[in-house]
């Protein structure tokens, strides 16, 4: 028996938020979504591994209230009548604040759900009409149920980068929720995507989604957004909550199972639409098309050599962590040694480590070393 990471992506969502660059649609009929449902607990069934425990199990990028109770309990029926659950398996679900209702949280918890993520990006009221996300309002409305309700797991995410957000304005936003709602144990802060190419992008993958180009106006400044990343970790810190990654932060004992274990290679299967899954150092990821994930086509494989495997494991390296001093020798020693004389990264013990204030610049650093 092993265990394994499981990801269950599900893309639709009551609307399309303006910024949205995934795999996320929100023209859909009952019939379309039932489709859905039957084909991925198909999916589940035929897969070909027996006597798998899962000790992860992600609920993606949705808006939860799309699908029904009876729908969302046939996936988990179907999970839990293919795989064994091990006995601290973490079930993450991931939802946005207008779906953290009474009925919903009961449900969920009913279900075995024990971590919720819930993305608010700001509580910036004119950042959120202008993204066409649920408003402030309804941020403090579902978290005031949570309370009530009660769940000790529970993540909050922000987006650094959104129009009209100002400089520190995601530190208060934080620190006014983490008075008032002490059960909030996990922060994440991404940034919007491809903000590098700001103002030039304009194209997005799905949807022909467009950053519109008044938005350039309305970001914060380049120049501070590190500035900004460092004072937001600072703040962080000193609640007590740890930088596990890059962009995720939570108190002791609550970072987010699922994706440390992603960042250390752990196996995952992967169901549903543009499902990204490593199985047997292979990473492979399902069409983004209805028809072609139906029909099982375009399934994209890319085998992992140890070459590729080591590359992967620095990078994820320097994300969570260091890179310890034994791996320099297959690195490009000389641009490490030109990053640290120009405090790009810095040594401590025996390790490398990112500086804080070029986090943004990881990938180019990562680029340049390997
Ligand atoms: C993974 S789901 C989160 C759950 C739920 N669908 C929601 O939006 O609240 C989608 C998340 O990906 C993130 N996302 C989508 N497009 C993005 C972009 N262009 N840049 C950064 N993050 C993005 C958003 O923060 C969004 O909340
Ligand atoms: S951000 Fe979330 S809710 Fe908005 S369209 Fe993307 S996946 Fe759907």
């Amino acid at each position: 028996m092993k265990t394994y990471n499981c990801y269950i992506h599900i893309p639709f969502c009551s609307s399309k938020c303006k910024y949205c660059r995934f795999a996320s649609f929100s023209w859909f009929s009952n019939l379309k979504i039932q489709t859905y449902v039957d084909f991925l607990c198909k999916e589940i069934i035929d897969f070909n591994l027996e006597w798998v425990i899962l000790d992860t199990i992600y609920f993606w990028w949705w808006t939860p209230g799309v699908l029904s109770l009876v729908q969302f309990s046939q996936i988990f029926q179907t999970l839990k009548s293919k795989f064994i659950f091990s006995e601290n398996v973490e079930i993450s679900i991931e939802t946005t604040p207008a779906n953290v209702t009474i009925e919903n949280l009961k449900w969920w918890k009913n279900l075995g759900i024990n971590r919720i993520s819930m993305w608010l990006q700001t509580l910036n009221e004119k950042s959120l009409s202008e993204i066409w996300r649920d408003s402030k309002w309804d941020i403090i409305w579902a978290l005031d149920i949570v309370k009530n309700v009660w769940f000790s797991n529970f993540s909050i995410d922000f987006i650094i980068w959104l129009p009209y957000v100002k400089k520190w304005e995601i530190i208060e936003n934080i620190d006014f929720l983490l008075r008032d709602y002490d059960f909030i144990k996990h922060v994440s802060v991404y940034m919007l995507e491809e903000y590098y190419d700001v103002p030039e992008i304009k194209e997005s993958k799905f949807d022909n989604i467009v950053y519109p180009n008044d938005w350039s106006n309305l970001w914060l400044k380049e120049e501070f957004f590190s500035l900004e990343y460092i004072e937001i970790k600072d703040f962080l810190q000193k609640k007590l909550f740890n930088r596990y990654e890059i962009s995720n932060y939570s108190k002791p004992w609550f970072e987010c199972k699922h994706n440390i274990w992603y960042w250390t290679h752990k196996e995952t299967l992967a169901f549903w639409l543009w499902a990204h899954g490593f199985l047997n150092n292979i990473r492979f990821s399902n069409s983004e098309s209805f028809l072609d994930y139906y029909a099982k086509k375009n399934i994209e494989k890319e085998i992992l050599n140890n070459d590729d495997l080591f590359l992967e494991k620095i990078m994820f390296s320097l994300r969570t962590s260091w890179i310890d001093e034994k791996f320099l020798e297959k690195l490009d020693i000389k641009k490490i040694n030109y990053f640290i004389e120009n405090n790009l990264l810095y040594k401590k013990d025996k390790k490398i480590v990112l500086s804080d204030n070029w986090v943004v610049f990881m990938d180019y650093i990562l680029w340049e070393i390997i």
